[in-house]
């Protein structure tokens, strides 16, 4: 009975799938050739603004660091027409087919309505009004944008002819281009140091036990460590460890680029949610990390984050004031970069995967005069060789990120919770503690989240329990905070310990 339910489950879903995929290739023939404006000298000039960059490196970038785009697209409540949250995943059809900043309301009371509304900068949405037609709130919303320069538009108004939209614009400047890496040139690197060698990483402190960002997710030096780890973007979350099938992957960024859904999905956020007209590849990055295009485009892609660098920073400052740290899973590079703005004087880490250690190597060669010692082997199987001041660490979640499918991964030599708790965890905390100097500290960026404990895994748990065991003494959490918000509880933990002096 069971197996015929799952069996029509398949059915439907490659429906789906298939269905999606009619329209995908009907919508490829069409924005593969944007139809270019014939006599409108207004249009032209703005799509050629457009077309004229040609490389990743010289196109603006619109956000800065300390502007966040908005998280969800709300109606303000004192102007709409009724309460309905904004769609935020939009169906096929009305991805491609609707325009830009048009958001289709649902009134019980009536036909359905059309908001238009605008994201003029990051985190900024004006309410544009309520219409009855998605042109009429399209032609609302172009109007707006021409105000804004924005350059090319979802209709003509005013008498102008038509031209390509925005969107068409987009994607066939990225399809020909390609996947919007990071840039690489010494130059660009260099420039990228010297601006967050002058950020005072102690702002970092909202109060003696809070940390707080404007944006938890993209924070200064990522794009610098993202530079060096080009392979991040092809990195999978998982879904979570499905007992009788293993783990299922979610699309990585560079998939959910390569699928014509995905980057439509993708440009259109850049544009509509975090109001960046030119789509820059810093947006788009983030935009394609952020969805999954599979299916009938629910739930999130695959976000891989950073440890971000300032605030690492700012705990070496105060920890390990140009001491020795010690980190047992150095990742995409945050903390040793944190450790150059910290003033560190010596960082020593592990890292396995053969492509981060590469990309490691590279960073730490910008980062004289921090003496930089790395190792490419699993932490467990690693003693530190002198004492540290403080060992601090982000570790990989077992298998919720597929980072490598080498052995060295701790997911891949310890397949279950149980194994990897007792392989992994385990001896690379107990290995921590050991290399610190009495009265050092412990410091751990955890959380446990509830997919991880669906599939069997507690990491606070376990960690608590084991660093117990090990005998150190827990002090304040530190709490990481996007600015603006108040409430500690919507914070990430960082969590603390004490080894006895002497
Ligand atoms: C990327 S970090 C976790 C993400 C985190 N936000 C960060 O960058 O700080 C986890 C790292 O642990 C590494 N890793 C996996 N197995 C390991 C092991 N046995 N010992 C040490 N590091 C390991 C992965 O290669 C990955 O780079």
């Amino acid at each position: 009975m069971a197996k015929r339910g799952t069996c029509r489950c398949w059915v439907a879903l490659l429906l789906l799938q298939a269905i999606s995929l009619h329209f995908g290739l009907d919508f490829a023939k069409r924005v593969g050739m944007p139809r270019r404006p014939k006599s409108n000298p207004r249009a032209r000039d703005r799509a050629a603004s457009l077309l004229q960059v040609d490389s990743p490196e010289s196109i603006p970038t619109t956000r800065s660091w300390n502007r966040a785009p908005a998280k969800s697209l709300r109606l303000p409540a004192d102007k709409g027409c009724c309460s309905f949250r904004v769609k935020r995943h939009w169906r096929w059809r009305q991805m491609i087919e609707e325009p830009l900043g048009v958001y289709e309301f649902c009134n019980s009371t009536g036909p359905p309505r059309f908001h238009a509304i605008f994201a003029s900068a990051p985190g900024e949405e004006e309410f544009l009004g309520c219409f009855r037609t998605p042109r009429d709130a399209a032609v609302a919303w172009d109007r707006r944008a021409r105000r804004a320069e924005w350059p090319v538009l979802n209709f003509p108004v005013d008498g102008e002819e038509e031209g390509p939209t925005l969107l068409q614009d987009r994607f066939t400047f990225y399809r020909s281009k390609g996947f919007p890496y990071p840039p690489t040139s010494a130059a660009w690197r260099r420039n990228q140091l010297q601006d967050l060698l002058k950020l005072n990483v102690t702002g970092v402190w909202r109060s003696q036990w809070m940390l707080q960002l404007d944006d938890l997710q993209r924070s200064p030096g990522d794009e610098l460590c993202w530079s060096f780890h080009p392979h991040s973007f092809a990195v999978s979350k998982t879904k979570g460890a499905n007992k009788e099938m293993g783990p299922v992957k979610k699309p990585s960024a560079l998939e959910t680029f390569s699928s014509n859904a995905g980057l439509m999905k993708s440009l259109r956020t850049c544009l509509e949610r975090c109001g960046d007209p030119a789509c820059s590849p810093e947006t788009l990055r983030g935009e394609c990390k952020f969805h999954d295009d599979s299916m009938i485009f629910q739930g999130g892609g695959s976000w891989i984050a950073n440890f971000p660098a300032t605030v690492a920073a700012a705990i070496y400052q105060r920890f390990a004031p140009g001491g020795v740290v010690y980190d047992a899973c150095a990742g995409w590079g945050g903390r040793l970069l944190g450790a150059r703005l910290g003033g560190v004087r010596k960082y020593i880490a592990c890292e396995p995967s053969s492509k981060t250690f590469a990309g490691l190597e590279e960073l730490s060669n910008l980062l004289s005069p921090l003496e930089v010692e790395l190792h490419r082997c699993g932490s467990e199987d690693f003693d530190v060789e002198e004492e540290v001041d403080v060992a601090f660490t982000s570790p990989p979640y077992f298998n919720t990120e597929w980072y490598s499918d080498e052995r060295t991964q701790s997911h891949v030599r310890f397949p279950t919770v149980e194994a990897w708790r007792n392989g992994f965890l385990q001896p690379m905390l107990a290995k921590m503690v050991t290399a610190l100097r009495p009265g050092g500290h412990l410091i751990l960026s955890v959380t446990t989240r509830r997919a991880h404990r669906r599939s069997g895994l507690d990491l606070e748990g376990d960690v608590h329990q084991i660093v117990e065991e090990l005998g150190l003494v827990q002090e304040p959490t530190l709490t990481m905070l996007k600015t603006g918000t108040d409430n500690g509880r919507k914070g990430r933990p960082i969590f603390v310990w004490k080894k006895a002096a002497g």
